[in-house]
């Protein structure tokens, strides 16, 4: 249980959370004061409460609003929110995430997505070890060096000690590995049918092709934290689209990632011989030109930089409209291509801590174990990197699991039951 102080702090920020969120859900202050004192009785009694399914999906999307290195919010009201909290084993869980791959990635035409597992409490928690649902392994060879991803070489390494093995190829999809509560973890094989990839392609150069690049079609963020009004959901994974930079400019592109700019570079023929040929930056172009193309012929959502800036303009408008703010930071809401070409280049941002919203959390694997930022720190290299959503269009509403939920109650188990949620009633 907590002590009086703590729950004095949560008990704070979920009477901010329903004070700023309820008037947006048209709710009138009788019913916002009714809500924060049923909560408060919650806190009370339990230590903890309970958001209800409106609040969870208001909290999601807000959560997205304030993410202020993302430069997709323009679509944050549409977000799909899917309710897992009821779910309690690894394999229930598993069937989850399965279940919302198939349904963002929906053909191509990819949905906005966020499936929530249940909040922490004390000492319980479910975690996703993977950085995103859908990545490649990356592998520390004798003869060639890092094959793969060098961004995956540490989970690959647990995935390794936990029993999967991988092919060894550069575009091997890891699998998903979860734990409950500090338990062992387990790991689930990504059904091949659910894993959308898009192979590279150039509009008018077949050495280009003949690269054999790919990337996967949907980028899920899967190790962040949601948090809204002082409770924790760590594991809450979500998808936009991919905008083309993300994957043309950095994910194939970096020197610590792919580091496949001399490869293309080649393909074009273009002279390496000094920097001041420009060869990096006639390469990035390419590269970025073939991803665009790839997307669009295999019928995978994607969005350019100038659109996706275009678009966020929109967004800031549209919270100015509102009475808003908007949280930005400007290293992370610039492309890594020609920002100065966009509008966002020369606006300013302002960035504070804000809530809903999606944190980083300490990495319960390898050596960077409790690091914090680690893997993303890395990940955004200088400033420019990992950005979260740039997605769109779908319709926001919740959808039930309730397929899963009615096979398993969250029987028999020898745990405390939660009290005081609906969920878990
Ligand atoms: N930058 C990450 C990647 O390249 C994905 C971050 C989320 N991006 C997004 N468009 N929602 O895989």
């Amino acid at each position: 249980m907590l002590n009086k102080g703590t729950a004095a702090a949560l008990l704070e920020k979920a009477a901010v959370f329903i004070r700023s969120s309820y008037p947006e859900l048209g709710k009138g202050p009788e019913e916002t004061e009714h809500r924060i004192s049923e909560i408060t009785s919650s806190i009370v009694k339990t230590g903890t409460y309970c958001h209800t399914a409106e609040e969870l999906a208001f909290g999601a999307k807000a959560a997205w609003r304030n993410s202020s290195r993302c430069i997709g919010r323009l679509f944050w009201d549409s977000l799909a929110v899917r309710d897992a909290r009821q779910l309690e084993t690894a394999a229930e869980v598993a069937e989850a995430i399965f279940e919302h791959i198939s349904t963002a990635t929906n053909g191509g035409k990819i949905k906005p997505t966020i499936t929530i597992f249940r909040q922490a409490l004390e000492g319980r928690e479910i975690r996703i070890w993977n950085h995103q649902l859908i990545r490649y392994a990356g592998y520390e060879t004798e003869e060639d060096g890092i094959v793969g991803d060098p961004a995956s070489l540490e989970l690959t390494d647990a995935a390794l000690r936990l029993g999967w093995k991988g092919a060894g190829t550069p575009f091997d999809v890891l699998p998903l590995i979860l734990q409950i509560d500090g338990q062992e973890p387990e790991w689930f094989p990504l059904p091949e049918e659910l894993v959308l990839e898009v192979p590279l392609s150039h509009p008018d150069n077949p050495a280009f092709d003949r690269l054999g690049l790919r990337w996967y079609g949907v980028p899920f963020i899967a190790d962040m934290a949601l948090e809204i009004g002082g409770l924790r959901y760590t594991a809450a994974p979500f998808n936009g689209w991919y905008m083309e930079t993300e994957i043309g400019a950095r994910n194939l592109a970096d020197q610590g990632r792919y580091n496949k700019l001399p490869e293309v570079a080649d393909a074009f023929g273009l002279d390496r011989s000094s920097p001041a040929t420009l060869w990096k930056d006639r390469a990035l172009v390419e590269l970025n030109v073939a991803v665009l193309h790839s997307f669009k012929r295999h019928g995978v959502s994607i969005v350019d930089h100038h659109t996706a800036a275009q678009q966020f303009v929109r967004f800031e408008e549209r919270e100015a409209a509102e009475g808003r703010e908007v949280n930005g930071r400007w290293t992370w809401l610039i492309p890594p291509m020609s920002p100065a070409a966009t509008p966002i280049w020369d606006r300013p941002y302002q960035e504070r801590e804000v809530s809903p919203n999606y944190v980083y959390q300490e990495r319960p694997y390898g050596p960077g174990r409790g690091s914090g930022e680690g893997e993303a720190a890395a990940e955004s290299g200088a400033g420019a990197g990992a950005r979260v959503e740039a997605g769109a269009g779908a319709s926001g509403r919740i959808e039930g699991m309730a397929s899963i939920s009615a096979s398993h109650p969250g029987e028999g188990e020898a745990r405390p039951p939660m009290q005081g949620c609906p969920f878990h009633s």
